[in-house]
C-alpha cells in the first residue's frame, strides 16, 4: 500500500527540481499527478511516471493566469474524476538584486508567481477538494520567508507572504476536512539554484556550500518531496496550518560562525 494510493493530485512546478521529484515520489507511493509547469520539460516528469506504471498527466500553464488555473483544476477533476491534493509549488528567485536596484516590474514578478500564484491555486482547489469530501493543501515557502538573508527583499517577502497564506487559509476552512501546509526548504540543488553551484564550481568552493547548517550539507530534491508526500497524505491528519522548515538544521539557529576545517 502506498501512502498516497487513490490521492487525484495536482503538483505546480512539475518540470524541474522539487515538482518533478514531489511528483514521482507521490506517484510511486499511488497517487495519479496532474504535472502543471510553463516548461515543456513537465512532459517528461509525467512521461517517467508513467514508465513507472503511475498515472500521470502534464500541463503547460502559468500558476499567475487566474484562467489557466481554473482550466487545469478543472482538467484534474475531468480526468480523475475529483480531487484530493494540490501542491502549489511553482516558483521563482527573483534574481537577488539588491533593494535599491529592485523595480515595481521585479516584485510583481516575483509576488506574481510566488504569492498570487499560490493564492490562486488554493482558491481554485478548495472548491474541488470539498466537493471530494475533503483533502490536503500544500505550499512551498522557503526559509527566506522565515528570516533574512535567504534572497532579495522580493523573494523573501514573496515567500513570506505564502507563509501568511497558509496560516490564514487554514483558518478559513475552520472545521472542514481540508488542511493546508507550507514547506519551507533550505538550499536545495535544483533549477533555480544552479548559478549557486556553478558560481561555487567556478570559485572552487564546493566544499563550503551548506556548511552553514549543522547537517553540512545542501539538500537534494527528494528529501523535501518525502516531507511533501507526508504532509498531503491521512498519515499528516493532524497537521495543519504550519510553516515546516525542511533545512538541515539551518533555521534552528541564532547567528552563527562555523568553525573551519583545518
Ligand atoms: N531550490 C531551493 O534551494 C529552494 C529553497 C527554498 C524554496 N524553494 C522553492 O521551491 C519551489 C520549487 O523550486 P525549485 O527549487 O524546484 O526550482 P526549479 O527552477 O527547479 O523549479 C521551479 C519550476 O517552476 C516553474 N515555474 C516558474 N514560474 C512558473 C509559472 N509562472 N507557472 C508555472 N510554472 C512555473 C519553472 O518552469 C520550474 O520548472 C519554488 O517555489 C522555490 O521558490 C527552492
Amino acid at each position: 500500500m502506498g501512502m498516497l494510493d487513490g490521492k487525484r493530485l495536482i503538483i505546480t512546478g512539475a518540470g524541474s527540481g522539487i515538482g518533478r521529484a514531489t511528483s514521482l515520489l507521490a506517484a510511486a507511493e499511488g497517487a495519479s499527478v496532474l504535472a502543471v509547469d510553463l516548461a515543456e520539460s513537465v512532459e517528461e516528469t509525467a512521461a517517467a511516471i508513467r514508465e513507472n506504471g503511475g498515472t500521470g498527466l502534464a500541463v503547460r500553464a502559468d500558476v499567475s493566469d487566474e484562467a489557466a488555473v481554473s482550466d487545469f483544476v478543472g482538467r484534474a477533476v475531468t480526468e480523475f474524476g475529483g480531487l484530493d491534493g494540490l501542491y502549489a509549488n511553482a516558483g521563482v528567485g527573483g534574481g537577488g538584486k539588491p533593494m535599491l536596484e529592485l523595480t515595481v516590474e521585479d516584485w510583481q514578478r516575483t509576488l506574481g508567481v510566488n504569492t498570487i500564484g499560490v493564492f490562486l491555486a488554493v482558491k481554485h482547489a478548495i472548491p474541488a477538494i470539498r466537493e471530494s469530501g475533503g483533502g490536503a493543501l500544500l505550499c512551498t515557502a522557503s526559509v527566506a520567508g522565515l528570516r533574512a538573508n535567504a534572497g532579495g527583499v522580493d523573494y523573501s517577502a514573496s515567500k513570506a507572504g505564502v507563509i501568511s497564506i497558509v496560516q490564514t487559509v487554514a483558518y478559513q476552512l475552520y472545521g472542514e476536512p481540508i488542511r493546508i501546509n507550507a514547506i519551507c526548504p533550505g538550499l536545495i540543488q535544483t533549477g533555480m539554484t544552479r548559478p549557486v553551484f556553478e558560481r561555487a564550481e567556478a570559485r572552487g568552493t564546493m566544499d563550503r556550500i551548506g556548511q552553514i547548517n549543522p547537517t553540512r550539507r545542501f539538500g537534494q530534491p527528494e528529501e523535501i518531496g518525502e516531507m511533501a508526500c507526508f504532509l498531503l497524505s491521512d498519515r499528516a491528519s493532524y497537521v495543519n496550518g504550519q510553516a515546516i522548515a525542511v533545512d538541515g538544521g539551518l533555521s534552528a539557529s541564532h547567528p552563527w560562525a562555523y568553525p573551519r576545517q583545518s
